[in-house]
């Protein structure tokens, strides 16, 4: 009898506990549910030097696919706009070519994604990760990324490509001096950034004309769409 009701209580503890789990792994599940189901919308990473053609080829895949565009500069572009408080620090931290703190860039791109998350078809992150964590932070706040487009280009030719963009952009960093930064922290960084995705990363040459570039796009979209 005594062996009886020492094994019931057992049960009941393993129970309890078993109930304890289930509403834990319930409630976690309702809390961290990733905002996109990428089995439905992908994820797609357009990665590049500055000037490598990410705009370009983004505005391209826009009218193609219909894909939400989100470009982590713009976003910052806005920002500095509209004047917030977390806008204060940033014109001086994209002046001088740096990478703004990565809680600003995350909130807003992930304040975007949710915003937009019913309707789109899938997300274009242009210029997002750029250094090691962001990927890490992104994948670990918001969804995993289905692919990386990575648009390779030379220093002289993005160099070339904006200064000759400078005279029409009104952009504060297209100048020869902020350039030469620019570049200089997306080589630091690069190389860490894409070696954390050797299965999901595709290089494309983006030293070729637009179109040339669109079309080896295309052959990485098309399935992933299909
Ligand atoms: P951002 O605005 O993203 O600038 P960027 O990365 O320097 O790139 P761009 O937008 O200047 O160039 P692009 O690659 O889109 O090329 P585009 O198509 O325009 O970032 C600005 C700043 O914000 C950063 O420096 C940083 O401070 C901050 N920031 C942004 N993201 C951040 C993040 N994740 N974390 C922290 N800070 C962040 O083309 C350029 C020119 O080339 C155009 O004139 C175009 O017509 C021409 N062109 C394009 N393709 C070709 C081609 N195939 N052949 C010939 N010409 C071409």
């Amino acid at each position: 009898m005594k062996t009886n009701s020492a094994l019931d209580y057992r049960c009941f503890v393993v129970l309890v506990m078993a109930t304890w789990l289930e509403l834990l792994k319930y409630a976690s599940e309702l809390i961290f549910e990733a905002p996109i189901d990428t089995s439905k919308k992908s994820i797609v990473w357009v990665l590049g030097g500055p000037g490598s053609g990410k705009g370009t080829q983004c505005d391209k895949i826009v009218a193609k696919y219909g894909f939400t565009h989100l470009s982590t500069g713009d976003l910052l572009r806005a920002e500095v706009k509209s004047g917030s408080e977390r806008a204060k620090c940033l014109t001086a931290i994209m002046e001088r070519g740096e990478l703004v703190p990565n809680e600003i860039v995350l909130d807003l791109l992930k304040e975007a994604i949710l915003a937009r998350a019913e309707e789109s078809k899938g997300f274009l992150i242009d210029g997002y990760p750029r250094e090691k964590s962001q990927g890490i932070a992104f994948e670990e706040n918001i969804a995993p990324v289905s692919v990386i487009i990575y648009f390779e280009a030379s220093s002289e030719t993005l160099t070339q490509r904006l200064l000759g963009r400078a005279a029409s952009s009104g952009r504060a960093d297209d100048n020869e001096e902020t350039i030469k930064l620019r570049l200089k922290t997306f080589l630091d960084n690069n190389d860490l950034v894409l070696a954390q995705y050797p299965d999901k990363l595709r290089r494309i040459n983006a030293e070729r004309p637009v179109d040339e570039i669109f079309a080896e796009v295309q052959s990485i979209l098309d399935p992933l769409v299909a």
